[in-house]
Order: C-alpha cells, then structure tokens, then sequence
C-alpha cells in the first residue's frame, strides 16, 4: 500500500467516531484532507464542522459542509487530526503544516481526540520531526535565546505566516524525554502563543495504518 492509501485506510476508519448529526472537530494536513474527503462522501452525516486552518475550511466548505465559529460551539464530541509525530502514550508533534494553534484550542475543546496516521508516524521518542513553536513576530529573536539558553536549537521557518498573523520557529535535533513538561516550560516563554507537543492534552485514540490494516490505540489511563 502507498503512504496515500494508508492515510486514506485511517481517515475511513476515523468516520465510525463521528456521531451522526453532529458538530465536529477537523484537523488540518494530508491525512486530515483525507478525512474531510470521506466526510464529504457521507452526505448529511454531520450538521457542520470547526475547522483547525483556513486551508481546512475551504475543503470542507467545498464538500458543501458548513463550517462554524468555534465560540458558536460549547462542545464538541471529536476531533479528527493527523500527527507528524505519535508515541506509545498518544503524546504528538504536530505543526509540520503550521496549524498548531488552532489545532490545539479545537482539541481542548473537543471531548475525543481520535489522530489519524500512517505507521511512519509513530515513534519511541518525540523530537527527530522539528518541534514548531508559534511566535508573536516582535517576540521572535527573544523566544529564540531563550529556546537556546534551554540547549536547543531554533529555526525561523522561513518565507511562512501563520494563519494568525505569527511566526514559526521549529527546534531541530530534540529528544523529548517528558513531552508534558517541555510543552508546558516552552509556553511559558513570554511570546510564545504555543508549541507543537500535544502531551498535556494529546489523544485519546490513534488509528495507525500499516500493511498489516488499520490499528486502533487507546491513551493509556
Ligand atoms: C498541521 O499543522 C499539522 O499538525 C498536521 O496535522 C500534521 O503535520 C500532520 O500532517 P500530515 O497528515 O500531512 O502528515
């Protein structure tokens, strides 16, 4: 199977997480664009969605699904996203595709957060995929001494805006022992609007595709 078939395994598989009806969660990325897809094909299935991205909206507006205001929505029964990185305790990287912020308030919002992803995601060890971190742009050459005060190594990703208006800067060459505590030492740096590590808050299910089919993990308790 190709890399495609596998998201698009996992992206099939996400759609019995979604209750019929509802309002739902959406991810942002390749394997989330599969999702959207299979959403499309379920005519009527969900009454709408909150998008996690701009690029996000508009697929799913041209499946002809309505896209919502997040502070329209008190709660949300799933969030479907993909993962740049997945370990065994669900923890993630995610913000390869510079949504990470949006991805985040969606998740916390959503009561199940089901990531979507091929096997190549899943890792022992967080931090061989660059860790990104959303910066206020006047913050930006501050977050970056104090990333480095911390003994790593920041990027400016270059020539990319956020869909808020931020900078990016992903951390190179990480090995991240305790996803929860760097998420939360990292946003503490004033400037920083957040981290790409979803540990604090990661998912709650993963459907992993690989040649043997589509896997299902639970976070453990
Ligand atoms: C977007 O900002 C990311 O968090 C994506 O969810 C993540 O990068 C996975 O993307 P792919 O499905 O394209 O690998």
């Amino acid at each position: 199977m190709t890399q495609d078939e596998l998201k698009q395994a996992v992206a099939r598989a996400a759609i019995k997480y979604v209750p019929a009806g509802s309002i739902i969660g959406v991810g942002t990325g390749s394997t989330a664009n599969f999702f959207i897809d299979e959403l499309g094909a379920a005519t009527g299935l969900i009454r709408g969605a909150v998008a996690s991205s701009e690029a996000t909206a508009a697929r799913l507006r041209k499946h002809g699904i309505a896209v919502m205001d997040l502070n329209e929505v008190d709660t949300l029964p799933v969030y479907v996203d993909g993962a740049d990185e997945i370990d065994a305790g669900l923890s993630m990287i995610k913000g390869g595709g510079g949504a990470l912020t949006r991805e985040k308030i969606v998740a916390a919002v959503a009561r199940t957060f089901v990531c979507i992803a091929d096997a190549s995601k899943r890792v022992a060890l967080l931090g061989r995929f660059p860790l990104p971190i959303e910066v206020i742009p006047m913050a930006r050459a501050y977050v970056e001494r104090q990333v480095r005060a911390m003994g790593y190594e920041p990027r400016l990703r270059t020539g990319f805006t956020t869909d808020n208006g931020n900078v990016i800067l992903d951390v190179h060459g990480m090995q991240i022992e305790n996803p929860g505590e760097l998420e939360r030492r990292l946003n503490d740096i004033v400037g920083v609007v957040t981290n790409g590590l979803f540990a604090r808050r990661g998912a709650d299910v993963a459907l992993i595709g690989g040649p043997e089919g589509v896997i299902e993990l639970k976070r453990p308790q």
